[in-house]
């Protein structure tokens, strides 16, 4: 670790080290280099959607700590935009640079049952859930949770992956031996009013700044549509926020991170998990807000005063999956004919179903314009 002292600030000119190599370090690179910063980057593949934006790309696995070393001897930071490194390389990384958020917060986040026995122990409210690790808890967790219930690995679960809904013990059983029997939570079904989402940063002064929470919809258990303002009372959204300030100041945190919450139809809020970095739900706030996510995480993670997120107009997000590609190139220039409508892509060659290629954003007077207007333009990308 260099001598400074870790409340300085990181300036423009430094170098930021960024572990992942996928759409979000992509945008985070984006927004760093906008403001004269270098980025590295680390990840196994080659030619990464951050990779293509980076100063240097380092192809490597992340258990390579050897790697991980040399790579953070060349960068002044380091965060992720890929939450399942190991304690070990984030340990290795900060022997020779400052890593925000820390090993410690990730190591939290990425593992179900460690998370919501952290949030309880904080007094933060979640589903009914218990851990599955043998068949006698998976037993016990049947009968304690209730039914219907959801059945997730506890680490290395995206986009729905890792997860099945059941109804009975002898569902639970059939799911649990088709995750080849890892550790796992089983998790109360949730009756959802709707899903919503807090981005917040924490400078490393204890600052704090939130987006305004960030409504999603989701199909086949993949972020389909976010939009934002959310149709949130206002006393909930206070209250996402204040779980979100709450849940950083536990974990001391240094950088960005979003919450995901369950909204019940009786009213009540419920965490349903966090992620140490920028979220999906957030790509609006490129085009919507003052300050990106990603300009946000910049901010944080280098010491410099946080950024206003106030938003200039009603915003809707709708992600382009890899399924879009089926009948051949979207018709990009039928969804570029709506003029306040953007287009990101994360330079992927490959668009298999199911995989994130890209997202549209939308601005417009409401809310509801704002989504009507993002569904619309990404329904003409399939016109031919
Ligand atoms: N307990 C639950 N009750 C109802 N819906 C759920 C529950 N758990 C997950 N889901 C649905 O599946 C989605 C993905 O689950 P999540 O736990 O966030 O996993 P991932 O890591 O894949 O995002 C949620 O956003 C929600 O729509
Ligand atoms: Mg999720």
């Amino acid at each position: 670790m260099s001598a400074r002292n870790s409340s300085d600030p990181i300036l423009p000119g430094s170098t930021i080290g960024v572990l992942g190599g996928g759409q979000l370090g992509r945008m985070f690179a984006m927004a760093a280099r906008r403001m004269g910063y270098r980025v590295h980057t680390l990840a196994p593949e080659h030619d990464t959607p951050t990779g293509q934006i980076s100063d240097v790309e380092i192809v490597a696995p992340y258990d390579d700590l050897d790697a991980v070393r040399r790579f953070a001897q060349d960068v002044d930071v380091v965060t992720f935009e890929f939450e399942n490194v190991s304690t070990a390389a984030a340990t290795a990384a900060e022997a020779f640079a400052f890593v925000r958020p820390t090993g410690q917060a990730l190591h939290v986040a990425q593992h179900r049952f460690r998370e919501k026995t952290f949030l309880v122990k904080n007094q933060i409210p979640v589903a009914p859930f218990a851990p599955v690790r043998s068949d006698e808890e998976l037993q016990k967790a049947v009968t304690s949770v209730g039914m219907p219930a959801v059945l997730k690995t506890a680490a290395f679960g995206y986009d729905g992956k890792g997860q099945a809904t059941i109804k009975d013990e002898t569902a639970a059983n059939a799911a649990w031996d088709s995750m080849k029997r890892q550790d796992a939570v089983l998790e109360k079904f949730v009756n959802l009013d709707r899903e919503v989402s807090v981005i917040g940063a924490r400078g490393v002064r204890g600052d704090f700044s939130s987006f305004a929470p960030i409504e999603n919809a989701h199909a086949n258990h993949i972020l389909d549509v976010s939009v934002c303002p959310a149709g949130l009372p206002e006393k909930l959204a206070k209250e996402a926020i204040d779980v979100t300030r709450h849940v950083m100041e536990a974990l001391d945190y240094i950088g960005l991170l979003c919450i995901e919450f369950f909204v019940t139809r009786d009213g009540r809020l419920l965490v349903n998990e966090l992620a140490p970095r920028p979220h999906n739900s957030g790509h609006l706030t490129f085009d919507a807000c003052r300050t990106s996510q990603f300009e946000q995480q910049l901010r944080a993670i280098c010491g410099l005063p946080l950024g206003s997120t106030e938003q200039l107009q009603p915003a809707a997000m709708a992600n382009l999956l890899g399924d879009l590609w089926q009948g051949g190139e979207p018709n990009w220039a039928a969804a570029l004919a709506f003029p306040s409508v953007k287009l990101h892509l994360y330079g992927k060659s490959e668009a298999r179903p199911g995989r994130k290629m890209g997202h549209l954003t939308a601005l417009a007077a409401t809310r509801a314009e704002a989504t009507e207007l993002v569904v619309r333009a990404r329904d003409a990308l399939t016109r031919r």
